[in-house]
């Protein structure tokens, strides 16, 4: 009798969803969404059920099949975290239908004008559910314990195409003049829209179900992956940038087991997406900055492809345990870079990985709770905390236990976690009985409690040694010593290499370091978005304010909180004082309609804490 989870009204009593079936009827015009949902539960229950929802409309409840009204409330008073309590009154029914309609500002949707769309001629709309956004498209129990299978028909118009987190199961025209029993809704039935059909057979956490629809074309890539994106030139582009994508489920398989979702389809958002990547099952969303023209965007595809055993097979119970999904999945990206990019890559990555860490926890040194792998996030919005550390501090921990027990006996522990706890939410207290018996005597050799209830970083974090590795590290310091790169150092650095080069410098550099190093090498206009926007950054704490306009230009570019957030904060504390601070406020004004609700509202918070 208690919520189970700090992020959803879901109480432990009750029994959970196991499939919805949905019906979604897109209207472009009012950036609203006219639903039905009909849920089945675990088993027949009697009392109040709660669900999550947020600025969500309620219509309807009633009985299914039959369609007798049955009591609900929504709670008027919403939670600046949890939203609104929708609480169902049930009598021994396992079943019942909802009827609701979608808010413009619903957190978990953007929809974008013709004019924010590269073809400019058609609409757009995609989701994005984790964290906790969902419950902002249809009442649910928004908790990663809840696994639900779903059924879904999206409504859109008929020049526009959708793709969804499930398996595409057919298009047609709206059931005009079809008997009204079919077609829940009259309106539904209008000249010049169809609908499309979706299935998704396997039990998904609500965090991830996806959705896009609008001008969308799609082209093969492999044998069971597709890359959708506006069509070209972006299509042909990410096509050539994911040619290597079979490769790495092949090599993914090898090391975790068969793959479980049948497709793995990839879909190019808009600049507006907020991050670089989000592992839908069988329709990944990627950041259009991923294409950078090298293949170097194919780590982003790596760790998205992870995640579908670390994340989507094996699921964080709730919020709290956040880095098992994060940390396994960043570990498993990394094989899989080692595998196809090769041993120095990996190692570039996990040396990135350690100085973002370190400054990371340095961001957090008011508040170090959210230092540890496991958190405790109640009255905490998963947005206001999302960091490096259960990326990079999960990876150190799970890297550390790999040198422990070498690699063979550490992979085949892998592969036993994951078919043991496939389709299962679980808890970092649970994976840690299954590592304690499963690799008997770890907790002797390695400090678990140290490494998943302390705060900051552990004493045997380790930095990875290589030749490349060690040759960028010398080249910062040398940098920082007054000398200046020579072409020869960086003759075969590629987007890593840069990376970590910039980032072992200060945040601050003289105007003349600046003005040599992009006279050199122009990296203020990088194809790679990564070595552009690290550069920018030193650009904008260094307060060089001649190259203030191509900063502008990334944030009137790009949604990727990624490089928004550095970019922003640069300015905020820049040496140029106010100069920084007025940019970052104009520019966040101009474009506020373009960035993504969760974007707006991280920025928003920044600058009020900076101004
Ligand atoms: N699942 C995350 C994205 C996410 C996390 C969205 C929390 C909302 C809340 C995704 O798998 C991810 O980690 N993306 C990274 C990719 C990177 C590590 C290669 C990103 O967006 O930067
Ligand atoms: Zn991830």
């Amino acid at each position: 009798m208690a919520p189970f989870d700090p992020h959803s009204f879901t109480d432990s009593s009750h029994p959970l969803t196991t499939h919805i079936e949905l019906s979604m009827h897109l209207d472009f015009d009012t950036k609203t969404i006219d639903g039905s949902a009909t849920y089945t539960l675990q088993h027949p229950h009697t009392g109040d059920l709660f669900l999550d929802t947020r600025s969500l409309t309620i219509h309807t409840v009633t009985e299914t099949p039959s369609t007798k009204p049955m009591p609900f409330s929504l709670q008027n008073h919403s939670d600046p975290i949890k939203g609104n309590l929708l609480n169902i009154f049930l009598t021994d029914q396992s079943s019942f239908r909802i009827t609701f309609k979608t808010h413009e500002s619903a957190s978990a949707l953007q929809w974008l004008n013709p004019s924010q769309t590269a073809g400019k001629k058609l609409p757009y709309v995609y989701t994005q559910c984790q964290s906790i956004h969902a419950r902002s498209i249809f009442p649910c129990q928004d908790t990663p314990r809840a696994r639900i299978r779903y059924s879904a028909v999206l409504n859109i118009p008929q020049q526009m195409s959708s793709a969804m987190s499930a398996a595409h199961m057919g298009r047609a025209e709206p059931c005009i003049g079809e008997a009204k029993g079919a077609c829940s809704d009259d309106k539904w039935v209008a000249h010049g829209r169809v609908v499309e059909h979706f299935s998704m057979q396997q039990p998904i956490p609500p965090y991830l179900f996806a959705f896009v629809a609008g001008d969308i074309a799609s082209r093969e890539v492999g044998p069971r992956t597709r890359v959708y994106s506006e069509p070209s030139p972006i299509l042909e582009a990410a096509e050539k940038e994911f040619v290597n994508t079979e490769e790495m489920i092949k090599q993914a398989e090898n090391l975790f087991g068969e793959y479980d979702w049948e497709r793995f389809d990839l879909v190019v958002l808009p600049p507006s997406f907020p991050y670089g990547g989000m592992e839908n099952p069988r329709l990944v969303f990627l950041t259009p900055t991923a294409i950078v023209g090298d293949l170097s965007g194919g780590h982003i595809v790596a760790h998205e492809l992870a995640h579908s055993w670390t994340g989507n097979l094996v699921t964080n119970a709730t919020n709290n345990d956040f880095w098992l999904n994060e940390g396994f999945t960043t570990y498993a990206e990394r094989r899989i870079v080692e595998v196809v990019q090769g041993k120095e890559q990996a190692y570039l990555s996990i040396g990135l990985g350690c100085a973002a860490l370190r400054e990371d926890v340095q961001n957090f040194k008011d508040n170090l709770g959210f230092t540890k792998l496991k958190t405790n996030q109640e009255g905490i919005h998963p947005d206001d905390i999302y960091s490096i550390v259960p990326y990079e501090k999960g990876f150190q921990f799970l890297w550390r236990i790999e040198r422990q027990v070498g690699r063979s006996a550490f992979d085949e522990f892998l592969k036993k976690y994951i078919a043991n706890f496939k389709f299962q939410s679980i808890d970092t207290e649970t994976f840690l009985d299954f590592l304690k018996k499963n690799l008997p005597g770890i907790e002797k050799e390695i400090d678990l409690d140290v490494w998943i209830y302390g705060i900051g970083i552990p004493p045997d974090f380790t930095e990875p040694i290589s030749t490349i590795h060690n040759k960028v590290l010398a080249a910062s310091h040398n940098f920082i010593a007054g000398k200046m790169l020579s072409d020869e150092d960086v003759i075969d650095w590629k987007g890593l290499d840069w990376q970590l080069f910039l980032k072992n410098l200060p945040s601050k550099l003289e105007e003349s370091q600046i003005s040599t190093l992009d006279g050199r090498f122009q990296l203020s206009e990088s194809n790679n978005w990564d070595v552009k926007v690290s550069f920018l950054t030193i650009v904008a704490y260094s307060g060089y304010t001649s190259l203030f306009g191509k900063i502008e230009m990334c944030l009137k570019e790009v949604g990727r909180m990624k490089y928004l957030k550095p970019l922003y904060t640069g300015l905020l504390q820049s040496n140029s004082g106010e100069e920084g601070k007025k940019l970052a406020r104009r520019v966040f004004e101009e474009v506020i309609d373009l960035y993504h609700p969760i974007s707006q509202g991280a920025l928003k918070s920044l600058l009020d804490k900076f101004s």
